[in-house]
């Protein structure tokens, strides 16, 4: 099966600081498909950038943002989107994310990582979450890269695992 070739869009999930907005809008240019960075788009929704609406509103209202925010893209075809680390969290944004997308895990070892002063990160710690995650994340994977090389590395394993 050729998921490059048709129209399901590509999500990249995946722990913070593991690149999934830098390497997932190369990835977009390369496919020549637009580039959707869901945290964005919530900030852009709600008024204020993301660790505010943390701090303020709490992680329970930004999950409930974030729901909203998966369900508008994943209605939409032939993205590339890159979700916030958290998105496993929600079991309620499974359906949503693969009934239209290619699911595709960047995977960052825990020592490149770049996270400091992302909210999760500041509450749990990252080793924490990363030891907590790391099931789900691979769960949710339809297909999984490694982002330990260079940036154009992890650009040219994501297309591949679209072939
Ligand atoms: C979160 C990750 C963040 C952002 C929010 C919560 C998480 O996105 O959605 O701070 O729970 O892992 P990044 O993965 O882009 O940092």
């Amino acid at each position: 099966e050729r998921v490059a070739a048709d129209m399901r869009s590509v999500v990249l999930i995946g722990m913070p600081g593991g690149g999934k907005s830098t390497v997932g809008a190369l990835v977009a240019a390369r496919l020549g498909r637009p580039f959707v960075d869901v945290d964005e788009r919530i900030a852009q929704r709600v008024g204020m950038p993301v660790p505010e609406i943390f701090e303020r509103l709490g992680e329970a209202a930004f999950r409930r943002y974030e729901t909203e925010a998966v369900r508008e893209v994943c209605k939409e075809s032939g993205l590339v989107a890159a979700c916030g680390g958290g998105v496993v969290t929600q079991p309620r944004n499974y359906d949503l994310l693969h009934q239209n997308a290619v699911v595709v895990l960047l995977r960052r070892p825990l020592e490149l990582l770049a996270c400091e002063g992302r909210p999760v990160s500041k509450a749990t710690g990252v080793a924490e979450l990363f030891r907590r995650r790391a099931k789900l994340y691979e769960a949710w994977a339809d297909a999984a890269v490694e982002n330990d090389a260079t940036l154009e590395d992890a650009v040219e394993r994501v297309i591949a695992a679209l072939e």
